[in-house]
């Protein structure tokens, strides 16, 4: 699992740069397939997930088309309004909700450019390395 630098202190963690006051706000860890992320509980989900460097699709940003359609092993998650997307009972839409537990564990994996792990498409070895 990848631990990503925090933007500006070179810390364990990744925490959104424009988040000055996350130290009045209550932490939410988020752990994804190959990292881990603390994020303030007000900080929506996409934006977390796509500044972090995670793939995911999304076309609306306001829970219509369901592109962004996330499964969550633990955790839950809160809508600002109830997203019209039809999802899963293990399903999020992360573009309009946010964490509304102290964890969460989200199956979303880093861009591959992103990832270490991930072997270069013309290095000749990248399906032997994919998971
Ligand atoms: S981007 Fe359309 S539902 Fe999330």
């Amino acid at each position: 699992m990848k631990t990503l630098p925090k933007f500006g202190s070179g810390a364990g963690f990744y925490v959104p740069a424009q988040r000055s006051n996350v130290a009045t706000k209550t932490s939410v860890m988020i752990e994804t397939c190959d990292a881990s992320l603390i994020v303030s509980e007000d900080d929506n989900l996409l934006d977390v997930l796509l500044a972090s460097g995670h793939e995911i699709d999304y076309q609306c940003r306001g829970g219509y088309c369901g592109s962004c359609r996330v499964k969550v092993s633990s955790g839950s998650v809160e809508y600002d309004d109830f997203p019209l997307a039809h999802i899963g009972s293990d399903e999020i839409l992360p573009c309009c909700c946010r964490a509304a537990t102290e964890s969460l564990k989200l199956e979303v994996s880093l861009r591959q450019a992103d990832c270490p792990q991930q072997g270069d498409l013309f290095d000749g070895n990248c399906l032997s390395k994919k998971k």
